[in-house]
């Protein structure tokens, strides 16, 4: 039987085991967007997980929404993820750059050009976001026009190339959350009346692009996308009514030979989770929000998932796959320090079992 530790070999990954670090922004990066100095560290601290997913990284200055995320569009950028794949493959890890593009979820105080945020349509999120300045809300956005979807797209795949010149195994496009991918697939989002919004095909459209074109620059197998049905983050309203989207998409993804598809579930023992990955057939990664350590290992030994992305739990312990083998204890997340501006506190002193 597949459990946890069983190794995983595709044409795609292969893996010493079936966890994977989801992806996390941690808000530490150089004002340039390069990454900061202890980014190299904290991933490979954490370079036992079999698969680390790197925290969600902007293709281009209008893809940055939130204060010090990290970029992979410059030469700086390149360089500085360099030391950080080095670094992870030196110790034996395998690095997934995730491609984040955050569409109307920006404040211009935390942009580079500082211009108003870009989306499928002018419907602001309705949310407050973070900045130099405190809490502010976040404005309306404007809609791109046909030429800056297209440029967009092309954005996407400059930015994986870069992340293949810096060394990454590959890349996941974020497609999850209520960013720019999922603000196209939300019809609450998307009132657009050209061949991007409306049917479910059309809504679907942005997204099929994009992993085409990512998948054509870098090669399908090392491209990956995450999506996550009905997640209200960003306000995102999504019931039962877009699941025909995601079988849609799922279907359509199946036939490319990506690396893999990751979802971010929420709903339970939804029977969606299984149609997804009966129409994929591909690689699938999970995670499950909240999950307790008794619960890991569950769907891929019930065969509803090859692998197991943890947050949390990976951001707080760097030595998390020799916990949960022998048992011992777990370090709480501190959260007051996920994103907190800069430092190691929260980042790289993680205590592993040898230097508690
Ligand atoms: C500090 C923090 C930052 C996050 N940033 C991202 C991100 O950049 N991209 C993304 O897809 N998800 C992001 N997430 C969501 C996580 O990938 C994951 O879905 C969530 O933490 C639930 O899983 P967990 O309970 O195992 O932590 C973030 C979560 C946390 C806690």
């Amino acid at each position: 039987m597949t459990d946890i530790w069983t190794p995983l070999a595709t044409d795609t990954l292969q893996l010493p085991h079936r966890l994977a670090m989801a992806p996390m922004t941690r808000s530490r990066a150089k004002p340039d967007g390069t990454p900061g100095d202890l980014a190299a560290l904290y991933y490979t601290q954490r370079a036992g997980m079999g698969l680390l997913i790197t925290e969600g990284t902007q293709p281009s200055d209008d893809g940055q929404g939130y204060l010090a995320t990290p970029g992979i569009y410059t030469d700086a950028h390149v360089a500085g993820w360099r030391k950080v794949t080095d670094a992870v493959h030196d110790a034996g890890g395998r690095l997934f750059l995730q491609l984040m593009h955050v569409g109307r979820r920006a404040h211009p105080d935390n942009t580079p050009h500082h211009r108003q945020p870009v989306a499928p349509s002018a419907i602001a999120p309705g949310d407050d976001m973070f900045t130099m300045t405190g809490m502010q809300p976040v404005p309306e956005p404007r809609a791109l026009t046909p030429a800056e979807v297209e440029q967009t797209v092309a954005d996407f795949a400059h930015a994986a190339r870069r992340a293949i010149e810096a060394g990454a195994d590959g890349v996941e496009i974020h497609g999850a959350n209520g960013y720019l991918v999922h603000q196209f697939l939300a019809p609450n989002a998307n009132h657009r009346t050209d061949q991007y919004g409306g049917s479910m095909e059309n809504r679907a459209r942005f997204a099929i692009e994009v992993v085409r074109a990512v998948a054509d620059a870098i090669g399908p197998e090392r491209t990956a996308i995450r999506l996550s049905p009905g997640v209200p983050t960003g306000g995102i309203a999504e019931g039962t009514d877009n699941d025909d989207l995601y079988r849609y998409l799922a279907t359509a993804f199946g036939t490319m030979g990506l690396a893999y598809l990751h979802l971010l579930f929420v709903r339970g023992e939804d029977p969606l989770l299984g149609d997804l990955r009966g129409l994929f057939r591909g690689t699938l990664v999970l995670n499950r929000p909240g999950r307790q350590r008794e619960q890991i290992g569950a769907d891929v030994a019930a065969g509803l998932a090859d692998i197991e992305a943890l947050g949390m739990m990976a951001l707080a312990n760097p030595d998390l796959t020799a916990r949960l083998k022998t048992g011992a204890p777990l370090n709480a997340a501190r959260p007051a320090l996920f994103y907190a501006g800069g430092g190691a506190e929260g980042y790289t002193d993680y205590p592993t079992l040898d230097a508690a």
